[in-house]
């Protein structure tokens, strides 16, 4: 049979891919360009001297960045309330570009590297799943003849010494990262004490938040609908409006003022929970502007119901790895709904790790300053407001009397 693997570069996929040959599949690599820092070509020729039959790269950057990233951003998603998603909405684009190479490469199988306690297995296999159900998925790290033979890590050197797989010389960092064009996560290794500070000098994508510029620097996003359409940076009267430039052009001013690191201990799905480090440098900028955007045009029953329900599930769905699902079809829909009223430009100033909003503007008469004044009356009588005061009193009185009965007041 023929299998394509998700190729990483490394040393688990590498040994992996030799060790498919020597169980006798014919293996084709794929590896999937998401933005993350990459030498692609090094990788193509790693593969090929491993055995790959040939190396499949493509470029996902622009449907992630449309089709994951700013549906993500519209519905303001977060787990935990903490972690912005990058590994979980980089995986759907990444299943599907694999399931489309495995296609025409004629595989019957796919085959990754994660391991049997992650989320990535189950976000991968259920993508393949729901993508082509007659897939089948090679899954070595939950497979006993493979890891049994490589229990650690001197097996997996030995094996790879002995396939000529060349280990990169690049000392390994003590943790386990993975990277797209929206974040890069750490974790394992030294991290998974949780009260082990991560070095400085693992961060990766951004500025620390002390060392970065002393100046604010000024941005301004304009949103259509919920998306970020336009971004100007009054500086230097830069202006850029392609979905991806936007995103790559706000990493870039987050990354040099320390904006976007976390550090959570997160539920996997599977139960456990595991310690997780994360840079999301522009997801971080844009979920404050959307945010703010929505107050001033949001009504406030739509922005609860979506709270509630759209937020919190798509979220969840993301992060268990359910893209491909009913649900997330039925949820997502929901979502250019709730953004039709989104519309109109936040000023934020980004300092040492802060994104903080200087204004807003939006033409959409949901706020009306009238209706809000403290100095002028108008919009409707103050007597009215009486009355409406008077009948949410009812209940709240009786309870105040239910007290003073039993004598707790
Ligand atoms: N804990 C994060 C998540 O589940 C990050 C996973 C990182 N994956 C990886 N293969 N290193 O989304
Ligand atoms: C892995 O276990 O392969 C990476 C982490 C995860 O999938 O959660």
């Amino acid at each position: 049979g023929k299998v394509l693997l998700a190729y990483s570069g490394g040393l688990d996929t590498s040994c992996i891919l030799a060790w498919l040959i020597d169980e006798g599949y014919e293996v084709a690599a794929f590896m999937a360009d998401v933005g993350q820092e990459e030498d692609f070509e090094a990788a193509r020729t790693k593969a090929l001297n491993c055995g790959a039959s040939s190396f499949n790269l493509v470029d996902l950057k622009r449907e992630f960045v449309e089709e994951l990233v700013y549906p993500a951003v519209q519905c303001n998603a977060i787990y935990e309330g903490v972690y912005l998603l990058g590994t979980s909405l980089a995986r759907p684009v990444i299943a599907r570009g694999m399931m489309e190479v495995a296609h025409k490469e004629g595989c019957d199988f796919v085959s990754h590297g994660c391991t049997g306690k992650g989320n990535d297995q189950v976000r991968f296999e259920l993508a393949f799943y729901g993508l082509d159900p007659n897939i089948k998925v090679i899954a070595p790290w939950r497979d006993p003849v493979f890891y049994n033979r490589f229990a650690g890590r001197s097996a997996l050197l030995e094996y790879a010494a002995s396939k000529n797989i060349p280990v990169t010389q690049t000392q390994a960092k003590p943790w386990s990262t993975d990277e797209n064009l929206f974040h890069i996560s750490y974790e394992a290794g030294i991290l998974e004490d949780p009260n082990q500070t991560p070095p400085d000098d693992m961060w990766k994508l951004t500025t620390s938040p002390q060392k970065a510029p002393d100046a604010p620097e000024q941005v301004q996003i304009e949103f259509l609908k919920g998306l970020p359409v336009k971004v100007t940076y009054p500086a230097t009267g830069k202006v850029v409006t392609d979905s991806v430039e936007i995103f790559l052009s706000l990493n870039a001013l987050a990354r040099k003022h320390g904006v976007g690191r976390v550090d959570i201990v997160e539920n996997r799905f599977i139960g456990v929970k595991s310690r997780g480090c994360y840079e999301s440098p522009a997801g971080t900028i844009l979920r404050v502007a959307h945010m703010d955007l929505e107050g001033m045009t949001l009504d406030r029953n739509v922005r609860a119901l979506r709270d509630q329900f759209i937020t919190i599930e798509v979220a969840k769905i993301l992060y268990n790895g359910f893209w491909f699902s009913p649900e997330r079809e039925f949820l997502t829909a929901a979502i250019p709904a709730s953004q039709k009223t989104v519309n109109g430009l936040v000023r934020l100033a980004i300092y040492k790790g802060n994104v903080v909003v200087e204004g807003r503007d939006a033409d959409e008469g949901l706020y009306d300053a009238k209706f809000s004044s403290m100095d002028e009356l108008g919009g409707f009588e103050p007597t009215a407001t009486s009355g409406f005061i008077e009948i949410e009193s009812i209940r709240i009185k009786a309870w105040g009397r239910a007290n003073a009965k039993r004598g707790q007041a």
